[in-house]
């Protein structure tokens, strides 16, 4: 499951950005970490193993939703993450949440272990099939329950990739989708198009072909809205988008992100703001009960 080197450059890129990560003033993970959990069915007194926890966007709804007679294990492979993650539990006082540095990649439990293993937006980013996700349903107790979110890689009408606003798609896509010489990392994003989240169908049957059943598979509009085209940079520049202005002389990402900015202002509603409806993809299903 996954290699050694698009893992440590995985640990990198979050480690970075675990300080502004979702602190660009923009609300995307919160509100999709709360639609999860409310979609994922998890409810009082369940174990919970939240699969790449981050700063906690998942962790602290399920964590309500469980309520202090169940439990819920956080996981990250970027201790600074996991730092956060820790600190919000202890700020909210949720005695019954755990956090702990392990690669989800091989998430150290035995069988059976977990009513529920979630993930938001993160196992899509290390899996490439069914035999990557056969781990979390092997956790699962029998009838136990399997959720997470990922950006949409559903086509657009036009072919797009609906992530990334129509405006400025076409200024964007190459630069997620080419790999610098020696990159190591290798996820959905650098194969927008081929990948098994391109399809409702591909997504459940990659679900099936994991052993799990009873699949269900939703794509929402999230609606996004930023004060400014630069505040939607910044944002980009806040989670594992980093990579594609990384991947740019300082000079040649400055002049893009003026144009990308440009291109955003343009849209500014009657309301003052820039609203950008951003595809997001819930799965959602169940170990079989014998
Ligand atoms: C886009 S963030 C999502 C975080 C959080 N679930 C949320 O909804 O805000 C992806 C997270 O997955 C973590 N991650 C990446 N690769 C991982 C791996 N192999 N094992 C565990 N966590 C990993 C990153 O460190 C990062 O915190």
């Amino acid at each position: 499951m996954g290699n050694s080197e698009s893992t440590a450059e995985m640990h990198r890129i979050f480690n970075n950005a675990a300080d502004v990560y979702d602190q660009s003033g923009v609300e995307f993970f919160g509100p999709i970490g709360r639609r999860l959990v409310e979609f994922s069915g998890i409810g009082a007194g369940q174990s919970v193993l939240d699969v790449g926890c981050g700063r906690g966007a998942v962790l602290f709804p399920v964590a309500e939703a469980t309520g202090k007679s169940g439990e819920v294990i956080g996981i990250d492979l970027a201790e600074e993450m996991v730092k956060y993650a820790e600190g919000g539990a202890r700020e909210r006082g949720l005695g019954h949440v755990t956090t702990r540095v392990m690669n989800g990649q091989q998430p150290d439990y035995p069988a059976g272990r977990f009513d529920a293993v979630i993930g938001g937006f993160s196992v899509f980013i290390w899996t490439h099939g069914s035999a990557e996700l056969k781990p979390y349903r092997e956790l699962l107790r029998p009838g136990g329950t399997f959720a997470a979110s990922a950006p949409s890689f559903f086509p657009t009408s036009t072919g797009k990739w609906g992530f990334l606003p129509e405006d400025v798609h076409d200024l964007l896509l190459p630069h997620m989708t080419q790999p610098k010489d020696g990159d190591a990392y290798d996820c959905p994003f650098t194969n927008i198009h081929n990948n098994w989240l391109v399809t409702p169908e591909a997504v459940e049957s990659t679900l099936t072909g994991a052993g799990f059943v009873d699949t269900e598979v939703v794509e929402e509009d999230l609606p996004l809205t930023v004060e400014s085209g630069a505040q939607w940079v910044r944002w980009t520049r806040s989670h594992g988008m980093r990579r594609l202005w990384d991947r740019l002389s300082e000079q040649d990402a400055e002049e893009l992100a003026a144009e990308v900015a440009r291109r955003l202002d343009a849209l500014r509603g009657d309301d003052g703001v820039i609203t950008l409806p951003t595809p997001i993809v819930y799965m959602k299903a169940r170990a079989p009960r014998d």
